[in-house]
């Protein structure tokens, strides 16, 4: 029996090192990923929300090994993928998804919607002959709710919305359980998000996927997953369900976070939390507690070290010396 945890991430961190002078020489290296650890069950979304530069996109390309994490491990489907070989990660790719932010430079202009879905099957040998593949290619426009003569269309004759459904149903060619949606609707018109959010989540249901689901807007987050991570400089401070988080986040870079988030009922007692200073830089970053210095509950403690996870429940954790 296979268990329920499809996605195990160990420890993993990656640095990236910084080059100068005359012969390119390392002269330090950005931390953009800390010892992050995170568990996602199948058919489940985890959400993974931070300010823009805490290490989403590192985490999530590290986790598809697109980039080479520095250390740690990634177990996927039980099986320890950190290391292995670029032909056994061809097979993995099937199986392991991304979706990007902008689907304006994700899709090579010059090709028709039929050559970009076609691609990935074959380089996966996958519905083969041309019947077998054109049933497949309107199958899979059938998923993102577009009409069949998109085919012969090119990238451009499609509004930004259109584009992102065809970035979906090309991810979705290779049948993967698991997708990396790295701010799939931050680049659309608000008119337009909610409507591929939602195809996200029924085909999550139809075709029993599991996502992390990257995103710096709260809202969103909020509605299509079922627990959230939150990082910070690197580290994830905080993962709980997430009604818990909106409700009872436990640190205080989270509850500042959130507070910002305006409320749909103003008479509801609602207190903003205004962070001060700006993001400390991933190429030093502050000793301790990465969020200290911004921090109106820090004390000597949080200066000194790093805070090991407490789990306050059986689904909430954080890293904080003092939860608010
Ligand atoms: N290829 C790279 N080389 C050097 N630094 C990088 C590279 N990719 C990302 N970074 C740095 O790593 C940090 C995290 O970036 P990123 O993962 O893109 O954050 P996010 O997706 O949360 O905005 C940033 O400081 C960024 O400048
Ligand atoms: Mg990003």
């Amino acid at each position: 029996m296979s268990s329920e945890i499809l996605l195990d991430v160990q420890n993993l961190t990656k640095s990236f090192p910084i080059k100068g002078g005359l012969f390119g020489k390392r002269v330090g290296q950005v931390s953009a990923v800390n010892n992050v650890n995170l568990k996602i069950k199948r058919g489940e979304t985890l959400g993974l929300v931070g300010e823009s530069g805490c290490g989403k996109t590192t985490l999530g390309r590290s986790i598809l090994r697109l980039i080479e994490p520095t250390s740690g491990k990634i177990i996927f489907d039980g099986k320890d993928i950190t290391h292995i070989s670029s032909e056994e990660i061809r097979a993995y790719r099937r199986r392991m998804q991304i979706i990007f932010q902008d689907p304006y430079a994700s899709l090579n202009p010059r090709m028709t919607v039929s050559t970009i879905l076609s691609e990935p099957l074959e380089i996966h040998k996958l519905h083969e002959g041309k019947e077998a593949r054109t049933k497949r290619l309107y199958q899979l426009l059938d998923y993102v709710q577009l009409p069949k003569d998109a085919l012969n269309k090119y990238p451009h004759e499609f509004s930004g919305g259109q584009r992102q459904r065809i970035c979906i149903a090309r991810a979705l060619a290779v049948e993967p359980d698991f997708i990396v949606c790295d701010e799939p609707v931050s680049a659309l018109d608000v008119s337009v998000q909610a409507q591929v959010v939602n195809l996200l989540m029924d085909l999550q249901k139809e075709l029993k996927l599991t996502y992390l689901f990257i995103a710096h807007d709260l809202k969103v987050v909020e509605y299509i997953s079922s627990r959230v991570s939150v990082m910070y400089l690197g580290n994830v401070v905080e993962t709980a369900e997430s009604h818990e988080l909106y409700g009872h986040a436990k640190h205080p870079y989270t509850k500042a976070l959130f507070s910002a988030i305006p409320v749909p009922n103003p008479t509801k007692h609602h207190e903003r939390i205004i962070l001060e200073g700006d993001i400390p830089s991933p190429v030093n970053p502050p000793s301790g507690c990465h969020f200290h210095p911004r921090c109106w509950k820090a004390n000597q403690q949080c200066r000194e070290t790093y805070p090991s996870v407490t789990s306050f429940t059986k689904t909430h954790e954080f890293r904080c010396y003092n939860p608010v």
